[in-house]
């Protein structure tokens, strides 16, 4: 077995918390490709154990602090914790859907399990993860408490190139679907697991739609970036009067046509395809007006490298977007870039609201849902911002 020698550099940062060993801090040593082996200080004390990627700037993921070597007991603990807290949060319906292993976040560096009622997809991001991924999966499906009927590899990112990995796509298990069913708190929809974005839905949205859901009672929606139409279809199951979706993929609007069948609201959401940056432009000069709106746009950085370009496309949607709310309205604004932190989300919003002459509340902010953990010795857990705000009158 090899090992991992760290620089002194490498040391005092993972002693003051972080989990991952970046190249530079490597001084000697070295294994297999997602090998599991011992992380040694400059004087050979062992800091802990870590997964060893040959081929990625992360060159170590640490996964202990504690000088004995994981076993299988160890990945179990660390399994079952994460599945009993979807458990207790009340997101392991059977027919439901939830992240049930969330990466690094749940101390399983690059592994990524989502659940669609009984469908399993699988996202492996890292060398490590795809070593352990028959492991991994076999102690899930030891300690799930809802029926297991298929699994799919869905290890089609981008990221999987830094690790010097091949996308695949494989059915692991059960016969190969083209759609799954889920009903989540009074919502039904259809997730196609190998042609949907991520792994088939974006899952990390559940709650922040449910709070917009209750701003849109007896109100025009708009949705925009709709994708297979969620926020606009639990906004007009909660009363609104009518929901306008916006949206440039074909295939994720025909699921946002089908989803809004499934829930008897066909006649109020109405989807269209559209660049939705220029058609909020065009709607706020022609003066529509909503009484809720939502932009939910994809990341517009997606490194530090972009995060300038990315703080003028958030001025300007949300420019359009408060332009867009009527007096007393509400805008529900997020952003998924890694890059860009809260604090900056934040300003960016208040200097659109400055720029629409617009008094703007800041009602609340948010993440993801709680099964997308943020683990705070990891900052890079953290990626979704989502604010409220209430819009008044003009300045
Ligand atoms: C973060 S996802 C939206 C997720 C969705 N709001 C939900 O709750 O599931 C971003 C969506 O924006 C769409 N999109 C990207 N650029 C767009 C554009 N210029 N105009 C309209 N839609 C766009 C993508 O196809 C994708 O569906």
């Amino acid at each position: 077995m090899g090992k991992i020698v760290l620089t002194g550099k490498g040391r005092r940062w993972v002693e003051r918390g972080h989990p991952w060993v970046y190249l530079d801090d490597v001084a000697d040593g070295g294994g297999d490709a997602g090998e599991l082996l011992p992380v040694h200080a400059p004087d050979q004390r062992v800091l802990g154990w870590g997964l060893f990627s040959t081929h990625s700037r992360i060159a170590v993921r640490l996964v202990t602090r504690s000088t004995d070597q994981p076993d299988r007991a160890f990945w179990l603990d660390k399994v079952e914790r994460a599945v009993r807290f979807r458990e207790r949060i009340g997101y392991m319906e059977p027919e439901g859907a939830c992240r049930l292993l969330a990466g690094d976040a749940d101390g399983l560096p690059g592994f990524i399990v989502d659940r669609y009622a009984d469908l399993l997809v699988v996202q492996s991001g890292c060398q490590a993860s795809d070593r352990m991924r028959d492991f991994l999966l076999e102690l899930v499906r030891e300690v799930i408490p809802v029926p297991v009927g298929g699994v799919l590899d869905r290890s089609d990112t981008g990221v999987r190139k830094l690790e010097n990995l091949e996308k695949r796509v494989e059915w692991l298990d059960g016969e190969r679907r083209e759609r799954v069913l889920v009903k989540e708190d009074g919502l039904v929809y259809d997730v196609e697991p190998e042609g949907g974005h991520k792994t088939g839905h974006y899952l990390d949205q559940r709650e922040n739609r449910i709070r917009a859901a209750k701003l849109a009672g007896g109100r025009r929606v708009l949705d925009a970036f709709a994708y297979d139409g969620l926020f606009g279809i639990r906004a007009a199951l909660a009363g609104a009067e009518e929901v306008l979706c916006l949206e440039q993929s074909g295939p994720a609007l025909e699921r946002l046509a089908h989803n809004a069948k499934l829930n008897g609201v066909e006649d109020k959401v109405k989807g269209e395809r559209t660049d939705a940056m220029a058609d909020l432009r065009r709607r706020s000069r022609e003066g529509e007006r909503f009484g809720l709106v939502c932009v939910d746009p994809p990341a517009f950085a997606r490194n530090k490298r972009e995060a300038e370009g990315a703080a003028r496309g958030y001025h300007e949607l949300n420019l359009r977007a408060i332009g867009l709310v009527e007096e007393e309205g509400s805008l529900v604004t997020s952003s998924c870039s890694h890059a860009v932190r809260r604090e900056d989300f934040l300003g960016f919003l208040a200097e659109a609201a400055w720029d629409a002459g617009r008094r703007v509340w800041l009602s609340s902010v948010h993440g993801a849902s709680p099964d997308h953990p943020h683990r705070l010795d990891l900052p890079e857990t953290s990626y979704l911002k989502c604010a409220v705000a209430r819009i008044g009158a003009s300045l």
